[in-house]
């Protein structure tokens, strides 16, 4: 019979990569709560129309990346494409228009059907991040300076670059897009196909095409900024100052204008050069009127989503890793055997990681210990039983001490300083 491979864009999280992907969202959360965001859950199953209505008829993911099917209810259902929808039908859903302010965070699988490339996955996970309810312009530069604020937690500051721009209001932007309507059109011969895909459907996505010859004919394209009101100029000027305050750097990027269809006002981008084509490690902006859509209240909303496995191709040499220690026993008594259960259950009573392989030689947990990268080894043969101490390892230095057993705890934890002198 054939093998059963996984599903092409799904990929296996394994030991240390788990590991990596739990400290990334570990870090996240410590980050959010002190910002006042708490977590939610919602399910990852949601009623088609959600996104339909939402996201854009015109948008990629509504028309070509949905994992959708009908269920044995015949209802029509969608694997979430992203969180944001999700969240605000759950607001709608709850009736927590009474508790906003609402900051929420939350991290998990979503679907896209795309087409499989380095940082681009069918199943990936996002951690996102939602304040609903929040329509001052220093909410913007504080949950930009959050998103920063992550990544550099992360040890990536200098991997990236924070891209930002404001799409101005409903209002404007519809007038601005009847012009650079106009202005593609009388270049429609040069454009790539699937510029003149968007030039019906979507014209706004051409302004961040990837194709050289898009580029050159996006330079004498009209600028959104130009067609701002007022308000829109002010609102993004103080974003921009609050940021300056902040000293947070920013990139005025033109041509930036995200790919789902609700937001307005504030967007923005942190990107990488490291990651080839799939460079955007993190987006978001403001989406004023997508409680609205769903015939919720009023609730002007910002938020943003960055990618976990992005983030962790970006982060694959740090050091996150986790290092084990191992008991090795010198010799088979059974009293040593005794000694060594009675260690391992002390330390991990104190949260110290300790492997004790029982069916193994000497010669073999030595070979494993190497094997799994071990930190620490705790030695115990004859002397150090009649002793009452345990002999501990330093693998890295080649290091060695006796410790007491009574004292077990307090002893390792002075000579884990000692040892890294
Ligand atoms: P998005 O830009 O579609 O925004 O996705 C956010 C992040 O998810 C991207 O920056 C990227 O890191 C990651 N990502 C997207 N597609 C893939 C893929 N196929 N494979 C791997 N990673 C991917 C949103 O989803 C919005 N809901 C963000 C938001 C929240 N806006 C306001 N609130």
């Amino acid at each position: 019979m054939a093998k059963i491979e996984n599903v092409r864009g799904t990929k296996d999280l394994i030991g240390q990569e788990a590991i990596l992907y739990e400290k990334i969202a570990n870090i996240a959360a410590d980050i959010f709560k002190t910002y006042g965001y708490l977590p939610i859950q919602t399910p990852i199953i949601e009623f088609s129309e959600l996104f339909q209505r939402t996201l854009g008829d015109f948008s990629d993911v509504v028309n070509k990346e949905m994992y959708s099917f009908t269920d044995r209810g015949g209802e029509n259902i969608t694997l979430r494409p992203e969180f944001t929808a999700s969240i605000i039908r759950a607001f709608i859903s709850n009736g927590l228009h009474h508790k906003l302010p609402l900051r929420v965070y939350s991290h998990g699988p979503v679907f896209r059907y795309e087409r499989p490339q380095k940082g681009r996955q069918r199943q990936f996970n996002q951690i996102n991040v939602e304040a609903l309810g929040v329509k001052s312009a220093k909410f913007d530069a504080e949950i930009i300076a959050m998103a920063f604020n992550f990544l550099e937690k992360l040890g990536l500051a200098n991997n990236i670059k924070l891209h930002l721009n404001s799409l101005g209001c409903n209002e404007s932007r519809k007038k601005f897009i009847i012009e650079l309507t106009k202005y593609y059109k009388s270049h429609e011969h040069n454009l790539s196909p699937d510029s003149k895909k968007r030039l019906i459907k979507n014209p706004l996505r051409i302004l961040d095409s990837k194709e050289e010859n898009d580029k050159l004919i996006n330079k004498n394209a009209p600028k959104l900024c130009d067609y701002y009101l007022d308000e829109s100029t002010a609102f993004f000027t103080e974003v921009k100052n609050c940021l300056d305050d902040l000293g947070i750097k920013y990139f005025i990027d033109d041509n930036l204008v995200r790919g789902l269809d609700y937001y307005c006002h504030t967007i923005f981008e942190f990107v990488t050069n490291d990651l080839g084509a799939q460079g955007t490690v993190l987006g978001g902006g403001r989406y004023d009127g997508l409680s609205e859509v769903l015939s919720g209240p009023e609730t002007p909303s910002i938020g943003f989503a960055a990618g976990l496995e992005r983030l962790m191709l970006l982060m694959h040499n740090q050091n996150f890793l986790l290092r084990p220690n191992v008991v090795i026993p010198i010799g088979n008594s059974s009293l040593i055997e005794q000694k060594i259960n009675k260690i391992c259950h002390e330390l991990r009573k104190n949260n110290i990681i300790i492997i004790n392989e029982y069916d193994l030689s000497f010669n073999k947990r030595i070979k494993h210990a190497n094997k799994i990268n071990a930190k620490y080894g705790f030695f115990l043969g004859e002397d150090e039983l009649v002793n009452n101490i345990i002999k501990v390892k330093d693998f890295d230095s080649g290091k060695e001490k006796t410790i007491k057993f009574d004292n077990l705890i307090n002893e390792f934890e002075s000579i884990k300083n000692e040892f890294s002198r």
